[in-house]
């Protein structure tokens, strides 16, 4: 599985994003791997990604879906036939569910887009996740063993930290997926992240994937910071 940078383009609508990839117009290498959030999706409808996979993007929808197994089975299988690559769900919907998320995304040929689970986010505390959902197993606990529920249900992998990834590696395997947000520059604004790595700490800490939203998005030149983030993450 090869490792490459996701831009999240988190923007309010279809103008901004359109504006934001135009810089990528005459990018003479493959074009960058782009995250859709539910900001855009909901506000811009499906055909935003229809247009972006028309540009020659690949495309992770972070959608997250949960709901029970027959709802989220059907609702896969609709973004299934938006052709993205990537997909994603919480893994607290429990086994089933992923199972008839991953049947529900696999299209008649036989082939379907990768599907990430979330264990838990990481706006929840581990005092929040005790008080609110009575989980009294610490975040590390719960965290290895949602992955290693999604691992059971076939998935591809999880969306965690790059602090993280080795864990998951060990606990699901080397080839199950590491789709690690929470990157900054070495020389980069932090902004509201708290646990940052560089793009080149990532690699060495076993990421699969980095997702990288404002240091590329919010750059003087975010064509120029793209290819520094797959210059210290691929080489
Ligand atoms: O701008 P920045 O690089 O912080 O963007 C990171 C992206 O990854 C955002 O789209 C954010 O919602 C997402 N994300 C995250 N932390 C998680 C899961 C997703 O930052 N645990």
């Amino acid at each position: 599985m090869g490792k490459d940078v996701i831009v999240a383009c988190d923007f309010a609508s279809r103008e901004e994003v359109l504006a934001f990839l135009d810089r990528f117009t005459g990018f003479t290498e493959e074009k960058p791997y782009v995250k859709i959030g539910m900001e855009l999706f909901y506000g811009a409808g499906p055909d935003i990604v229809r247009e972006i996979k028309g540009r020659g993007h690949r495309i992770f929808l972070d959608l997250k879906l949960h709901d029970i197994p027959n709802t989220v089975k059907r609702a896969m299988a609709v973004l299934s036939s938006l052709d993205v690559d990537m997909c994603n769900l919480h893994a607290g919907g429990t086994i089933a569910m992923m199972e008839a998320a991953l049947e529900g995304l696999t299209r008649p040929d036989g082939t379907r887009p990768l599907l990430i689970a979330v264990t838990q986010l990481t706006s929840t505390s581990q005092e929040r996740m005790e008080k609110d959902l009575l989980i009294r197993e610490s975040m590390d606990q719960v965290v290895m063993h949602y992955a290693h529920n999604a691992r059971l249900a076939g998935l591809d992998g999880v969306v965690c930290s790059p602090l993280e990834a080795g864990k998951v590696h060990e606990v699901c395997g080397a080839d199950f997926l590491t789709v690690t947000p929470g990157v900054r520059f070495a020389d980069g604004d932090v902004g509201d992240q708290v646990r940052v790595t560089t793009p080149a700490r990532a690699k060495e800490l076993g990421s699969d994937y980095i997702v990288v939203g404002r240091p590329i998005t919010a750059a003087a030149d975010p064509v120029a910071a793209y290819r520094r983030c797959v210059a210290e993450f691929i080489g």
